[in-house]
């Protein structure tokens, strides 16, 4: 395994890389693995030749009173557990910001969910992902649907940007308990990280509910908002329900439904989400189509 600190040098593989047709595949992290990044290796091993890993900690991302400087980081560590996986090369940067005054930014989904309460928290990840995906010219780049919202908008920048980068998404990898894997999980106190599973819960709730023909999201999501205010320590920041991939508002299930939400335990800001296909219309087209053929027949 490389590791790679030097922009230029990066490049330059990449292109060896390609001119030899070998296929990229490309993971983003900011580091302080866990098995959430280790399933994204496993998805960009099967589709390419070769893995490249980033691991950069992008100040651009965090607000000025967030979480940047408390961020866990171990680079050993990491580099353990990536070799172990079949990472082929880390892209480790030390500076990825030279008096930079050029930003990009994907509108309107970006102002809603996170983007709410984290103002340039998009146009961070945005800009760095576009400077990245210049530097490890990728074929293809894996993402979290832990991270639903980033996944939206990074499927949006590769089709308004035009990059030829194909995006594939990884489930959301969890704890035995239900809490969804984070690297921002071990900065929560004992006490919080026992209650934290809460968030799954209340999403496991809704989908129940659903299940079971309940098709008000808005009274499930307060049922479920109630569960989490009852949790010591637990601050909601959101709790919505909106159309996936689009993130428009939803009083009723679309096709795919995103129920995503944001709580702070203290300092500490988890999030996690469901998306929930919207069987009962697609049962029902199902039959009408069916229907449709019979009549025919
Ligand atoms: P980071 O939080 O390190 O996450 C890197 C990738 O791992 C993201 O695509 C995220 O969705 C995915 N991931 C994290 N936890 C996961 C889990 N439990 N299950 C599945 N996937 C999970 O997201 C970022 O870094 C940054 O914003 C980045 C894209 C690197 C830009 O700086």
């Amino acid at each position: 395994m490389q590791i790679i600190r030097k922009i230029e040098k990066m490049q330059r593989i990449a292109d060896n890389l390609r001119r030899q047709n070998k296929i990229i595949g490309f993971v983003p992290t900011m580091g302080y693995l866990h098995k959430g990044h280790l399933n994204l290796v496993k998805l960009a091993k099967e589709k390419s030749d070769i893995v490249v890993m980033s691991i950069y900690v992008n100040p651009t991302q965090f607000g000025p009173n967030e979480d940047f400087s408390k961020y866990p980081r171990n680079f050993e560590r990491d580099e353990k557990l990536a070799k172990e996986k079949g990472v082929d090369i880390i892209f480790y940067p030390r500076s990825m910001y030279k008096n930079n005054l050029t930003f990009v930014n994907v509108e309107k989904i970006t102002e809603i969910l996170c983007g709410a309460s984290r103002p340039i928290h998009f146009r961070g990840v945005t800009t760095i992902v576009t400077k990245l995906f210049n530097i490890v010219k990728p074929h293809y780049a894996v993402f979290g649907q832990k991270d639903a919202q980033q996944a939206a908008v990074i499927q949006k920048l590769i089709n308004d940007l035009d990059f030829d980068i194909k995006l594939i998404l990884s489930p959301i990898i969890r704890e035995d308990d239900g809490l969804a894997v984070s690297s921002r999980n071990v900065n929560l106190t004992k006490e919080n990280r026992r209650n934290a599973p809460i968030l799954y819960k209340s999403l496991c709730y809704i989908k129940e509910q659903i299940d079971q023909g309940k098709t008000d999201l808005i009274q499930l999501i307060k049922q479920a908002r109630k569960m989490i205010d009852d949790i010591p320590n637990a601050k909601i920041d959101y709790y919505s329900a909106v159309s996936y991939p689009e993130l428009k508002s939803v009083s009723k299930l679309e096709q795919k439904t995103l129920i995503a939400l944001a709580v702070n335990f203290g300092s500490v800001r988890l999030i996690d989400n469901m998306i929930i296909e919207n069987y009962w219309q697609l049962t029902k087209t199902n039959k009408n189509e069916q229907g449709k053929l019979e009549n025919r027949n």
